[in-house]
């Protein structure tokens, strides 16, 4: 089951060139392009005429010709060419998805296009903000993930994970036990996390050297369908509150979202952001790599709760405290999924 009239990121902006890039999204074959003047395109990935995918053809300036029987096609989605026949049916053309290309990625809508609205897009502007150092993550390539895309949403909104997949990388005392509020909003939820007087974690005192306590902060906001901001930080024991300094403290914003491609598979596209040491590019790549371990981690927990859903799908499983957030957000998605349901 996917939420279809939300959009999805299908693609960081460089990924898309004048040469087809084909990628699966909700279980649709979808082609991207850019036009010769460079604007991004997203069509249906299969030829109307005996199904090759287009993406196995050729780009003709604006247009994509099937790599078969030679069918042209506009941006448009309509075919404007069929080699030795003039007539051109009225059917014969493939469905064009809306496109959106904001902050470096490109944003498809894979559902109703009477219904998409722009205001359904995350707040996810911070990626262009001056202030912070941008790390587009895997190289702005997504993440192949074995795993549905509700996971990611379970994995971010619960962060008492982190003591335990991310021990040698982010070494989480503090995180399984300090307890997390929920705050649940129309179409998000967010989780919050303070813990007060703690060691910072290897990660910090590595590049910014030792240091006393600290007081740490995990917030996680979850949108609709499975766009998560995460905001992660530190400041000196007793100088910060959850309101107030928490802007001057150094801090990391990390942006994440699971595209789904099947039920059981998806695109993890992710960004990290960071306020500290912006200018210094030499830091950014030392930092990519070291923190590329961390989403690594993550992935091959996801992929594992998967492949055992799969082969024992009746078994029972059990819910903790820890679990309100992401059970907030499994709710707002059912909710979700019943009013399309309603609408379609
Ligand atoms: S399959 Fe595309 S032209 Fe025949
Ligand atoms: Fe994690």
């Amino acid at each position: 089951v996917f939420l279809r009239n939300y959009w999805y990121v299908a693609a960081w902006a460089e990924e898309v060139t004048h040469k087809p890039l084909a990628r699966i999204f909700l279980g649709l074959p979808v082609m991207l392009y850019r036009t010769a003047s460079g604007e991004a395109v997203a069509l249906e990935d299969r030829c109307c005429h005996r199904n090759l995918p287009l993406s196995m053809g050729f780009i003709e300036g604006d247009d994509v010709r099937c790599g078969y029987h030679g069918l042209k096609f506009a941006p448009s989605g309509d075919c404007i060419e069929i080699p030795g026949q003039p007539q051109i049916p009225p059917d014969a053309r493939v469905t064009r998805y809306r496109l959106l290309e904001r902050w470096g990625l490109l944003w498809i809508w894979m559902g109703d296009p009477a219904k998409v609205d722009e205001a359904l897009l995350p707040q996810w502007h911070y990626l262009a903000e001056p202030g912070w150092a941008v790390i587009k993550g895997n190289d702005a390539k997504p993440m192949p993930m074995e795993c549905g895309w509700q996971l990611n949403n379970d994995n971010l909104l619960d962060l008492s994970h982190v003591a335990y997949v991310h021990a040698k990388t982010l070494g989480g005392h503090g995180t399984d036990s300090s307890p997390v509020t929920t705050e649940r909003r129309e179409r998000s939820v967010r989780m919050i996390r303070w813990m007060p007087n703690l060691d910072p974690i290897p990660l910090w005192t590595k590049y910014l050297g030792q240091m006393g306590k600290v007081d740490r902060w995990q917030i996680t906001e979850a949108e609709l369908p499975s766009h998560c901001l995460v905001d992660v930080g530190f400041a000196p024991a007793g100088t910060t509150t959850i309101d107030k300094g928490r802007e001057s403290a150094p801090r990391m914003r990390v942006m994440l979202t699971a595209t789904p491609e099947t039920e059981k598979t998806s695109f993890l596209f992710y960004a990290q952001l960071r306020n500290w040491g912006v200018e210094d590019h030499e830091f950014t790549q030392r930092f990519a790599r070291d923190s590329r371990s961390i989403f690594d981690e993550d992935v091959v927990v996801m992929e594992a709760q998967q492949r055992m859903a799969d082969t024992v799908p009746d078994a029972p499983t059990i819910d903790i405290r820890s679990d309100a957030p992401h059970l907030a957000m499994r709710r707002l998605v059912e909710q979700a999924l019943e009013e399309e349901n309603a609408g379609a």
